[in-house]
Protein backbone atom coordinates (compact mmCIF):
# COMPACT_ATOMS: atom_id res chain seq x y z
CA UNK A 1 0.00 0.00 0.00
CA UNK A 2 1.39 3.38 -1.17
CA UNK A 3 0.10 6.01 1.32
CA UNK A 4 -0.77 9.54 0.37
CA UNK A 5 -0.23 12.26 2.78
CA UNK A 6 -0.17 15.01 0.08
CA UNK A 7 -3.85 14.04 -1.27
CA UNK A 8 -5.24 14.17 2.18
CA UNK A 9 -3.84 17.46 2.96
CA UNK A 10 -5.47 18.56 -0.50
CA UNK A 11 -8.70 16.92 1.13
CA UNK A 12 -8.54 18.93 3.96
CA UNK A 13 -7.41 22.24 2.05
CA UNK A 14 -9.64 25.30 3.00
CA UNK A 15 -9.90 25.97 -0.84
CA UNK A 16 -11.07 22.59 -1.83
CA UNK A 17 -13.74 22.69 0.83
CA UNK A 18 -14.62 26.12 -0.67
CA UNK A 19 -14.77 25.69 -4.12
CA UNK A 20 -16.43 21.76 -3.58
CA UNK A 21 -18.75 23.79 -1.61
CA UNK A 22 -19.56 25.76 -4.20
CA UNK A 23 -20.05 23.21 -7.10
CA UNK A 24 -22.44 21.32 -5.07
CA UNK A 25 -24.52 24.70 -4.14
CA UNK A 26 -24.36 25.64 -8.42
CA UNK A 27 -25.30 21.88 -9.00
CA UNK A 28 -28.31 21.45 -6.51
CA UNK A 29 -31.03 21.16 -9.08
CA UNK A 30 -28.97 19.21 -11.97
CA UNK A 31 -31.20 16.48 -13.06
CA UNK A 32 -27.20 15.42 -14.71
CA UNK A 33 -24.26 14.08 -13.62
CA UNK A 34 -23.00 16.29 -10.56
CA UNK A 35 -19.75 17.22 -9.91
CA UNK A 36 -18.82 16.55 -6.14
CA UNK A 37 -16.27 14.86 -4.17
CA UNK A 38 -17.62 11.44 -5.15
CA UNK A 39 -17.18 11.77 -8.31
CA UNK A 40 -13.82 13.14 -8.03
CA UNK A 41 -12.42 10.12 -6.37
CA UNK A 42 -14.10 8.16 -8.39
CA UNK A 43 -12.01 9.35 -11.38
CA UNK A 44 -8.74 9.51 -9.40
CA UNK A 45 -9.21 6.05 -8.46
CA UNK A 46 -10.28 4.98 -12.10
CA UNK A 47 -7.35 7.18 -13.10
CA UNK A 48 -4.91 5.30 -11.15
CA UNK A 49 -6.29 1.64 -12.30
CA UNK A 50 -6.25 2.54 -15.82
CA UNK A 51 -2.53 3.44 -15.92
CA UNK A 52 -1.71 0.79 -13.92
CA UNK A 53 -3.42 -2.31 -15.89
CA UNK A 54 -1.94 0.53 -19.03
CA UNK A 55 1.74 -0.34 -17.71
CA UNK A 56 1.20 -4.27 -17.30
CA UNK A 57 -0.07 -3.86 -20.97
CA UNK A 58 3.19 -2.14 -22.23
CA UNK A 59 5.91 -2.96 -20.37
CA UNK A 60 4.72 -6.66 -18.31
CA UNK A 61 4.58 -6.92 -14.08
CA UNK A 62 4.52 -4.33 -11.65
CA UNK A 63 5.13 -7.06 -8.86
CA UNK A 64 8.93 -6.94 -8.50
CA UNK A 65 10.91 -6.51 -4.97
CA UNK A 66 9.65 -3.22 -3.02
CA UNK A 67 6.11 -1.92 -1.67
CA UNK A 68 6.59 1.45 -3.82
CA UNK A 69 7.53 -0.28 -6.62
CA UNK A 70 4.83 0.51 -8.78
CA UNK A 71 4.62 3.93 -7.78
CA UNK A 72 7.64 4.21 -9.06
CA UNK A 73 7.41 2.43 -11.94
CA UNK A 74 4.61 4.83 -12.79
CA UNK A 75 6.61 7.61 -12.19
CA UNK A 76 9.60 6.52 -14.39
CA UNK A 77 7.41 5.51 -17.16
CA UNK A 78 4.67 8.67 -17.80
CA UNK A 79 5.78 11.13 -15.79
CA UNK A 80 3.12 10.69 -13.05
CA UNK A 81 2.73 9.12 -9.38
CA UNK A 82 0.10 7.47 -7.47
CA UNK A 83 0.10 10.84 -5.51
CA UNK A 84 -0.19 13.24 -8.62
CA UNK A 85 -3.20 10.95 -10.33
CA UNK A 86 -4.88 11.13 -7.41
CA UNK A 87 -4.36 14.35 -6.95
CA UNK A 88 -5.31 15.33 -10.51
CA UNK A 89 -8.44 13.21 -10.27
CA UNK A 90 -9.82 15.16 -7.01
CA UNK A 91 -9.30 18.06 -8.36
CA UNK A 92 -10.18 18.22 -12.21
CA UNK A 93 -13.33 19.17 -11.61
CA UNK A 94 -12.59 21.58 -9.16
CA UNK A 95 -13.80 24.77 -11.45
CA UNK A 96 -16.99 23.34 -12.64
CA UNK A 97 -18.70 26.48 -10.18
CA UNK A 98 -16.14 28.78 -12.24
CA UNK A 99 -18.17 27.58 -15.54
CA UNK A 100 -21.78 28.06 -14.31
CA UNK A 101 -20.67 31.80 -13.25
CA UNK A 102 -18.55 32.92 -15.99
CA UNK A 103 -18.71 29.81 -18.82
CA UNK A 104 -15.12 29.99 -18.72
CA UNK A 105 -14.17 26.23 -19.58
CA UNK A 106 -13.86 24.71 -16.46
CA UNK A 107 -10.98 22.17 -17.19
CA UNK A 108 -8.87 25.90 -17.53
CA UNK A 109 -10.41 27.29 -14.77
CA UNK A 110 -9.63 24.09 -12.52
CA UNK A 111 -6.20 23.78 -13.86
CA UNK A 112 -5.90 27.13 -12.19
CA UNK A 113 -7.49 27.20 -8.73
CA UNK A 114 -5.38 23.36 -8.39
CA UNK A 115 -2.07 25.47 -8.76
CA UNK A 116 -1.63 26.68 -5.73
CA UNK A 117 -3.61 23.84 -3.32
CA UNK A 118 -0.72 21.75 -4.83
CA UNK A 119 1.79 23.81 -3.84
CA UNK A 120 0.51 24.55 0.01
CA UNK A 121 0.27 20.58 -0.11
CA UNK A 122 3.96 20.19 -0.85
CA UNK A 123 3.88 18.46 -4.27
CA UNK A 124 6.90 19.94 -6.32
CA UNK A 125 6.79 22.02 -8.96
CA UNK A 126 7.59 19.71 -11.97
CA UNK A 127 4.48 17.71 -10.42
CA UNK A 128 2.17 20.55 -10.15
CA UNK A 129 2.63 21.32 -13.93
CA UNK A 130 2.16 17.59 -14.88
CA UNK A 131 -1.00 17.99 -13.14
CA UNK A 132 -2.34 20.91 -13.80
CA UNK A 133 -1.57 19.39 -17.77
CA UNK A 134 -3.34 16.77 -16.93
CA UNK A 135 -6.78 18.69 -15.29
CA UNK A 136 -6.41 21.22 -18.35
CA UNK A 137 -6.99 18.05 -20.74
CA UNK A 138 -9.37 16.22 -18.98
CA UNK A 139 -12.37 17.76 -21.60
CA UNK A 140 -10.59 16.24 -24.31
CA UNK A 141 -11.12 13.50 -26.70
CA UNK A 142 -8.81 10.23 -24.98
CA UNK A 143 -6.94 10.27 -28.23
CA UNK A 144 -6.03 14.47 -28.75
CA UNK A 145 -4.52 14.91 -25.38
CA UNK A 146 -0.65 15.34 -25.07
CA UNK A 147 0.01 13.99 -21.63
CA UNK A 148 -0.85 10.10 -20.33
CA UNK A 149 -2.83 12.01 -16.83
CA UNK A 150 -4.74 14.04 -19.50
CA UNK A 151 -5.92 10.85 -21.14
CA UNK A 152 -6.25 9.12 -18.19
CA UNK A 153 -8.65 11.85 -16.49
CA UNK A 154 -10.48 11.95 -20.11
CA UNK A 155 -11.36 7.88 -20.34
CA UNK A 156 -12.08 8.04 -16.21
CA UNK A 157 -14.50 10.64 -16.30
CA UNK A 158 -16.85 8.81 -18.73
CA UNK A 159 -15.81 5.26 -16.82
CA UNK A 160 -17.03 6.89 -13.39
CA UNK A 161 -20.36 7.60 -14.27
CA UNK A 162 -23.26 4.93 -13.42
CA UNK A 163 -25.25 5.84 -16.84
CA UNK A 164 -27.18 2.39 -16.85
CA UNK A 165 -29.54 3.13 -13.76
CA UNK A 166 -29.29 7.28 -14.62
CA UNK A 167 -33.12 8.77 -14.72
CA UNK A 168 -31.95 11.62 -17.23
CA UNK A 169 -30.05 9.62 -19.13
CA UNK A 170 -32.99 9.73 -22.37
CA UNK A 171 -32.04 13.48 -22.14
CA UNK A 172 -28.35 13.34 -21.77
CA UNK A 173 -26.01 14.71 -24.61
CA UNK A 174 -23.68 12.61 -23.19
CA UNK A 175 -24.97 9.31 -22.94
CA UNK A 176 -24.83 5.96 -25.45
CA UNK A 177 -25.80 2.86 -24.90
CA UNK A 178 -22.17 1.89 -24.97
CA UNK A 179 -21.53 3.95 -21.50
CA UNK A 180 -23.51 1.11 -20.17
CA UNK A 181 -20.32 -0.80 -20.23
CA UNK A 182 -18.42 -1.25 -17.07
CA UNK A 183 -14.89 -1.07 -18.61
CA UNK A 184 -12.87 -0.71 -15.39
FE1 LIG B 1 -15.10 18.02 -16.09
FE1 LIG C 1 -15.50 15.00 -14.27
Amino acid sequence: MISMPRVNRILQHRSYEEFSDKNKQAEAERVYCRHGSDHGLAVARIAYIYLLEKYIEDRGSLSEAGTNNANIRLEESYGVGKESIYAAGILHDIGRWVEYESQEDHALAGARLARPILRDCGFTDAEIERIVIGISEHRLHPDKTSSILGQALALADDWARDCKSCPSKAACYKYTKAMEDILI
